[in-house]
């Protein structure tokens, strides 16, 4: 349970401040962040996998990529996953050594490419023989030298939504089994390249160790086979994916009971698993966390506009929208809601839904809350991880503003658009 966003009697606090007066003080919707939960996700997870000789953790930027969350990321000790040029721009804002950068990404523009080498980041993951082609030629014209780390699509199955399932065959991601011995030669001999060793992501919301065992597995007989070919692996990154808990993020005696909480990935079997299949001499190994890091930080306070009936179902529209979070317009995802204030009410059965033109601008269908009015404050749980960053400015809504609270401190790390951003 969340003990850093919580209730206190019947008020919802942000660590010691008053969710409500943030709404107050600053409107909604409006992005809250926990500075002191990132420090503790941060310390479970090098707390589980700290046995494990040479191992990095590389904060996943595309989550959150707020530079106030970054650099508190970084003073953590984090190095940083990034999947553009302008990823890598805010990684170094932050402060980040080029050196703890890596760039990632499908479709990296030449832009993106001579952008990294300038800068001197310390890997390209690479998805093709091609792309390998393009990085030597612009590192041989740039007079640098690229650090390389192969993507494999590994063909696993990581069990989770199929959007965000990436290391099945017919995924995009990495190079196809049979290719990657061939571009792994073909990276030691191109020139301006180092070949660093291997990358794969099998997907995001994992809950089981499984689908990370078997990459891991997959992984050990690969870098035996590369060795025998006299090719040294010398990094091995594992990619993001551990998942969070969504439902029941918090408690109230006076709310409805939630459904069980997701499985939670065991940290210590996945550490086992990882030191046992992936321990090499002088092979460091990496993981590249986004949402575990800052899902569980972060709510996404919004206020009632309206309530209404339609055909015998109940609808609370509220003053976020689609924009704002996406998860459920996309995923239909699921993110717990609860009122800013708990009153005495009966429970209701409602959608709650924006004021976005799409039907899919929904944040909760058919949910039991208690029954709220206009005026009123609601909190989207977990919204910390790709909530802020997926939003966008579609029906022309200015995005909304993000508050760090650190103990009863509140301090905005990004203003609210206003309409002269939007021209
Ligand atoms: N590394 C790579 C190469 C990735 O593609 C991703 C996420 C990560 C690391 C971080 O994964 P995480 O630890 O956060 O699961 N928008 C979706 C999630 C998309 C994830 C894309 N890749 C959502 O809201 O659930």
């Amino acid at each position: 349970m969340n003990n850093r966003i919580s209730y206190r009697k019947n008020l919802l606090y942000i660590e010691d401040i008053p969710a409500g007066d943030l709404a107050e003080k600053y409107g909604t919707p409006l992005y809250v962040y926990s500075k002191n939960r990132i420090t503790e996700q941060f310390t479970i997870l090098r707390k589980a996998f700290g046995r494990i000789p040479n191992f990095r953790i590389l904060y996943s930027l595309k989550a959150n990529s707020n530079v106030e969350i970054l650099k508190h990321v970084r003073s953590l000790g984090a190095g940083a996953d990034t999947v553009s040029s302008g990823d890598v721009f805010l990684a170094l804002k932050s402060g980040f050594p080029p050196e703890s950068i890596s760039l990632a990404g499908v479709g990296k523009t030449d832009r993106d490419i001579d952008f990294g080498l300038t800068r001197n980041i310390g890997a390209f993951i690479v998805e093709s023989a091609e792309e390998l082609h393009v990085i030597s030629k612009r590192a041989a014209a740039l007079n640098k030298t690229a650090r390389i780390l192969l993507r494999i699509n590994p063909d696993v199955d990581a069990r989770t939504h199929p959007h965000i399932s990436t290391g099945l065959k017919e995924n995009k991601f990495g190079i196809n089994i049979d290719r990657i011995e061939d571009a792994a030669k073909l990276a030691t001999r191109l020139k301006s390249i180092e070949f660093g060793g291997l990358h794969c992501h099998i997907g995001s919301q994992i809950s089981e160790v499984e689908p990370f065992t078997q990459a891991a597995e997959f992984f050990r007989k690969l870098a035996t086979k590369l060795k025998k070919s006299g090719i040294r692996v010398r990094q091995i990154d594992l990619g993001g994916g551990i998942g969070v808990q969504y439902r029941n993020a918090i408690a109230h005696k006076s709310l409805p009971h939630e459904e069980d909480r997701d499985a939670s990935i065991n940290l210590r079997s996945l550490a086992r698993v990882i030191k046992e299949k992936l321990s090499f001499p002088a092979c460091e190994l990496a993981i590249e966390p986004g949402r575990f890091l800052v899902a569980e930080a972060g709510v996404l306070l919004t206020r009632v506009l309206y309530k209404k009936i339609s055909f015998g179902r109940r609808f609370v529209v509220v003053d976020a929208g689609m924009n704002d979070m996406m998860r459920h317009a996309l995923y239909s995802a699921y993110h717990q809601i609860v009122p800013v204030k708990i009153q005495k009410s009966k429970i209701e059965t409602v959608d709650v839904v924006g004021p976005v033109c799409e039907s899919t601008d929904a944040f909760a269908i058919q949910r039991r809350l208690p029954s709220v009015k206009r005026g009123d404050l609601l909190a989207i749980m977990t919204t910390g991880a790709y909530g802020f960053s997926l939003a966008s400015n579609y029906n022309s809504r200015p995005k909304p503003a993000e508050i760090l609270i650190d103990g009863d401190y509140a301090r905005v790390i990004r203003d609210r658009q206003t309409y002269e951003d939007l021209v």
